[in-house]
């Protein structure tokens, strides 16, 4: 089992290049299925999450090949309609395909995602939406069996709570249901816009008509298309908080600050030095961290993938601070890890305390899922002596080459078996 060696402290100084962005590659290449001509993208991060997506696309009968630094997909002889447990309990994004299948051809056979370590990820709100638009289905042995006998047909949906997964697998089917569709009470994380704009290339006709409402009006067919997806914004805020931590001086590039603007705010409320330029932002040597008190929300709100980051940092801080999870209902796994490297954090319900002024003891550690995984690797930057971090494949699912373009800004770190 492969695991990381971090010998901190070190202060983390130069330059890093943002990869693309993992959660708009995701539902990207499930809106492929919409279209019978081929599809050429850029930016997809070379991250595990997308390999098991492509091979999701190729168990459906997509053609998906590499050609230097673009992905071309064909769905012109795609018509399977089975995507299995094996693939999609691994990636619950697998579950944004049944959209596409449903609004494509008619019927989707789709393995429920099942839970992970940070909650019980339900499809309830995709279903009853797509019931909406006229799809029938029944939940038989951890399967979706979904039919449209008569095709999708618009409809206006508000969705009973804001939903990335289901906004997205919505949008994605709106586009060929015959007639209008009104989709409100969306998400609108910059990932789903990155969606819209994708789909609008494609020739799909869809309209914002409101900060969290969309009208779609189905088409029947599509034009070849080659789009470049979006960066990384919760890489970057990763990287804006390492850079914070060890007291480096890093220059983040190939990231708008306008889609982390949230996150720059707090940022530098608690005392990060930051500077933000076209398409780079710059963390300066930052001396003093503030406490402050945060909850996770959907965007613009502060993003619940950077929770277990920033409170590492907070750990910093001058004095208590407190950090309310409000999106996942077990997403502290990476406390008591923190507290073994010496970190004194509480929890109360959905609330974590987290005192300040600690010093990090390097550990050994275990990894339980993707943002998690990545916090240990930034307290053990900052921790005196040598930390090995367990099960990384966590890690491998969202973070493109992380211990390159850590050792490349002089953090100690390297893979071991
Ligand atoms: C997406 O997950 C992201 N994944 C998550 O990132 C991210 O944390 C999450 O949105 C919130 O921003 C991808 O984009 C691939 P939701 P998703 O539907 O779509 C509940 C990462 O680290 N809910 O917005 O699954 C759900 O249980 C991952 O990159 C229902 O109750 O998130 C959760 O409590 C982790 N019923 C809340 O809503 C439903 O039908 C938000 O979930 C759907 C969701």
């Amino acid at each position: 089992m492969k695991k990381l060696e971090v010998f901190g402290a070190n202060k983390l100084r130069g330059q890093i290049k943002i990869s693309g962005s993992k959660n708009a590659s995701l539902p990207i290449l499930a809106a492929t299925l919409l279209s019978n001509k081929k599809v050429f993208l850029t930016n997809l991060p070379k991250v595990n999450d997308i390999e098991t997506m492509l091979l999701v696309l190729k168990s459906l009968g997509s053609f998906v090949k590499r050609y230097k630094d673009q992905l071309i997909i064909d769905n012109y002889n795609q018509k399977k309609k089975f995507a299995s447990y094996n693939l999609v309990k691994t990636m619950r994004a697998g579950i944004l395909v049944l959209g596409p299948l449903l609004a494509k051809l008619g019927e989707a056979k789709v393995s429920l995602p099942g839970g992970c370590a940070i909650g019980t990820r339900p499809i309830d709100i995709h279903l009853k939406a797509l019931s909406k638009l006229g799809v029938k289905y029944k939940i038989i042995q951890g399967y979706v069996y979904a039919k449209a006998p008569n095709g999708l047909v618009g409809a206006k949906i508000k969705f009973s709570k804001i939903s990335v997964g289901a906004t997205e697998n919505l949008i994605i089917a709106a586009c060929f249901a015959k007639g209008i569709t009104i989709l409100s009470n969306c998400a609108i994380e910059p990932e789903i816009c990155d969606l819209v704009n994708f789909l609008k290339k494609m020739g799909c006709n869809l309209k914002w008509i409101s900060k969290r409402s969309i009208k779609i009006q189905g088409v029947e067919k599509t034009n070849e298309v080659t789009y470049n997806v979006m960066a990384d914004r919760i890489e970057a805020g990763t990287y804006l908080i390492a850079g914070a931590l060890t007291g480096g001086n890093l220059k983040i590039k190939g990231i708008e600050p306008k889609i982390i603007k949230t996150e720059i705010k707090i940022l530098k409320k608690i005392g990060v030095k930051i500077k933000e330029k076209k398409n780079e932002i710059n963390i300066l040597e930052t001396k003093k961290i503030k406490n402050i008190n945060i909850k996770t929300a959907p965007y613009p709100g502060f993003p619940t993938d950077l929770q277990a980051q920033i409170m590492v940092l907070l750990c910093k801080a001058n004095k208590k601070s407190f950090i309310k999870e409000e999106i996942f209902e077990n997403r502290f796994m990476h406390v008591a890890e923190l507290n073994r490297m010496g970190a004194k954090i509480s929890i109360k319900g959905n609330k974590a305390i987290v005192e300040g002024k600690i010093k990090f003891a390097a550990a050994e550690l275990m990894a339980t899922d993707l943002r998690a995984s990545v916090s240990l690797i930034l307290a053990a930057l900052s921790a005196n002596g040598k930390s090995v971090i367990n099960r990384i494949y966590h890690l491998d699912r969202g973070y493109e080459n992380i211990e390159k373009k850590l050792k490349k800004v002089g953090a100690n770190i390297r893979r071991v078996n």
